[in-house]
C-alpha cells in the first residue's frame, strides 16, 4: 500500500539533482525492495522499502526501481500499473504516472523495460552505479540485469555512488530532523507505557507487545526487533520468554519509525520493583554519568571516537571507586580492559535506518577515511568514530554489563589482572546490564537531544514506577 506521507516533490528533485552532479557520469540504479515471503509467497513480512529509494524517491511500494541516467539527464521510475486483480484484493492504487508526479519525476516505464535499458548500457560500456545489495532477491535481480555472476556483484559496487549518497544522507535537513523527532516521541510513548506496566509476574513478551502495540496505534511499526529483557547483559537480546521477578532490572531498547520511516532508537533500564536497590543505583548512576558527560561533549569537530573513550574513562573511574576495577585509568583504557563492562560502541548514526546506511559499509558512514577502525575487542564495535558535523543525528548509548561468560573467560585466561577485581565481580553475576540511549542532533554550536524527555534520572524513573506500581519497594 502506498504511503501517504511524502516530502514535497521539490525535496526529492533537489536530492536527485545533487546526487547526479556528484556522481558525474553514467547511470545510477536504485532498485526498491519487494515484498519478502515468510512461509509462502502471499504471506509476507511487513513491507519495508529500501531506505536509499525512500530518500531519493519517497514511495513505499514494492515493484519499483529508480534510474538516473546522468549522461542523458533523465530520471525514470520503472514499475507497472497495478492489475485489476491486485486492486480487487488490495484496493485502488495510484497510477505510475501519479506516483512519479508526487516525487517530481516525469518519466515512467514498465518494470520489464529496465532489463533492456541496463543491458544496452552495459553493451555500450557505460558505467552503471549500484549499491551493495542486502536482500537475496535484489541480488538475483541485479545479477540478471547486469549479466554478472552473483559472487562478482560486490566487485562492481560503485564507491563514488556510496560516497555521494553518504555525504548527502548523513546531514539531516530540518524536515528530516522533524521526522526523527516524531519517531523519538512515538518511541517515548512506548517506553513510558512499558515502564508503567512492568511488575513481577508479567512476561517480557507481554511488555514487548505493549511497546509494539503503541507503535502500531500511532500508525507505524517498531524500526527494529524489540529488545526487552531481564538479561540486559546480552546486548541484543530478542528473547522474550522470561517472567519478571523482583530484584531484577529490565532493559528495553526499542523504537518506532515515523510515518516517513525515520527511526527512533531509545534504551531505558529500570527495576522490576518500584525502586532501585542500592547496587542497581550505583551502576545506573554511573551509566547515566557516562551518558550525560558524553552528550555534554558533543559539538562540531569533536571526534566521536574520543567521546567514546571519554565515556569509558568516566566508567573506569566509577568502577574503581566501587572496587570493581583498579590500577591506572589511562592504561585500563588503552589496554582495552574496560571493554569487559562496556563491550559495544557509544553510538551510531541514526536516520532512515536505525544504524543509518549500514548497508553500504560502516567505514563510509562512521569513519569516512578520517581514522582507522580499531580491531580491539569492544572498540571494534564502535560504528561511529569520525569528527562530528552540524546535521549529524546519532545515538548516545553507553552501558555497563556483567556478562558471566566473558568474566569467566577473561579470568581463566588471566587477562587484565592489573585492572579488574575478578573476585569482587562474583557478586554481580546475576546483575544483568544497564544501558541508557538517547538520540541527539549535532547543531552549529553544540547539540540537542531529540524528542520530549523520557524518564531517565533515578528520581524520574522511580516516580513513574511508584505511581503505577506502588506496592513493592525493592
Ligand atoms: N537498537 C540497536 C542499537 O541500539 O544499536
Ligand atoms: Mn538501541
Ligand atoms: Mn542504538
Amino acid at each position: 500500500m502506498i504511503n501517504n506521507h511524502l516530502f514535497d516533490a521539490a525535496t526529492y528533485a533537489a536530492r536527485r539533482a545533487r546526487l547526479q552532479k556528484e556522481v558525474g557520469s553514467g547511470i545510477i540504479l536504485l532498485p526498491g525492495n519487494d515484498d519478502s515471503p515468510m512461509n509462502y509467497l502471499d504471506n509476507t513480512y511487513p513491507y519495508r522499502q529500501d531506505s536509499h529509494f525512500l530518500y531519493f524517491a519517497g514511495i513505499s511500494q514494492p515493484g519499483l526501481a529508480l534510474v538516473i541516467d546522468i549522461d542523458e539527464n533523465t530520471t525514470t521510475l520503472f514499475g507497472d500499473d497495478l492489475s485489476i486483480d491486485y486492486i480487487v484484493w488490495m484496493g485502488p492504487q495510484p497510477s505510475m504516472a501519479e506516483l512519479a508526479h508526487r516525487i517530481g519525476v516525469t518519466h515512467t516505464a514498465p518494470y520489464a523495460a529496465l532489463t533492456d535499458k541496463l543491458r544496452a548500457a552495459k553493451a555500450g560500456q557505460r558505467n552503471i552505479h549500484y549499491l551493495p545489495p542486502y536482500r537475496g532477491d535484489n541480488s538475483i535481480r541485479l545479477s540478471r540485469w547486469l549479466d554478472t555472476p552473483l559472487d562478482q556483484l560486490a566487485a562492481g559496487v560503485s564507491e563514488s555512488l556510496i560516497k555521494a549518497i553518504v555525504a548527502q544522507r548523513v546531514i539531516k535537513s530540518d524536515e528530516e530532523v522533524a521526522e526523527l523527532e516524531k519517531a523519538v516521541n512515538f518511541t517515548g510513548d512506548m517506553h513510558l507505557a512499558v515502564m508503567k506496566a512492568a511488575k513481577p509476574g508479567i512476561t517480557e513478551a507481554a511488555l514487548a507487545g505493549i511497546a509494539a502495540g503503541i507503535a502500531q496505534a500511532h500508525g507505524t511499526q517498531p524500526g527494529y526487533s524489540i529488545i526487552l529483557t531481564i538479561n540486559g547483559q546480552t546486548l541484543h537480546n530478542h528473547y522474550h520468554g522470561n517472567t519478571l521477578t523482583s530484584g531484577k532490572l529490565i532493559l528495553g531498547d526499542f523504537g518506532a519509525d515515523s510515518h516517513m520511516f525515520y527511526a527512533g532508537d531509545i534504551t531505558r533500564t529500570f527495576p522490576v520493583d518500584s525502586t532501585f536497590t542500592s547496587r542497581q543505583r550505583d551502576i545506573y548512576n554511573l551509566v547515566l554519568q557516562m551518558q550525560l558527560s558524553a552528550i555534554d561533549a558533543l559539538k562540531p569537530d569533536v571526534r566521536y571516537y574520543d567521546v567514546h573513550l571519554l565515556s569509558a574513562r568516566v566508567m573506569v573511574e566509577g568502577l574503581k571507586s566501587l572496587g570493581l576495577m583498579k590500577g591506572n585509568t589511562d592504561e585500563a583504557i588503552a589496554s582495552g580492559a574496560f571493554a569487559l563492562f562496556f563491550p559495544h560502541g557509544l553510538g551510531h548514526m541514526l536516520g532512515l535506518d536505525v544504524h543509518d546506511m549500514e548497508d553500504v559499509g560502516e567505514q563510509y558512514v562512521g569513519y569516512a577515511g578520517e581514522l582507522e577502525r580499531s580491531k580491539q575487542f569492544g572498540l571494534k564495535s564502535l560504528r561511529l568514530g569520525r569528527a562530528l558535523q552540524p546535521g549529524f543525528v546519532l545515538t548516545v548509548e553507553p552501558g555497563v554489563y556483567f556478562i558471566p561468560e566473558l568474566m569467566d573467560l577473561w579470568q581463566h585466561e588471566g587477562k587484565y589482572l592489573d585492572f579488574i577485581n575478578y573476585d569482587k565481580l562474583q557478586a554481580y553475576r546475576d546483575f544483568g546490564g544497564v544501558r541508557i540511549e538517547d538520540n541527539v542532533l549535532i547543531t552549529a554550536t553544540g547539540h540537542r537531544i531529540l524528542g520530549n524527555p523520557i524518564p531517565k534520572t533515578i528520581a524520574e524513573v522511580e516516580e513513574v514506577r511508584k505511581a503505577h506500581f506502588p506496592l513493592l519497594v525493592g
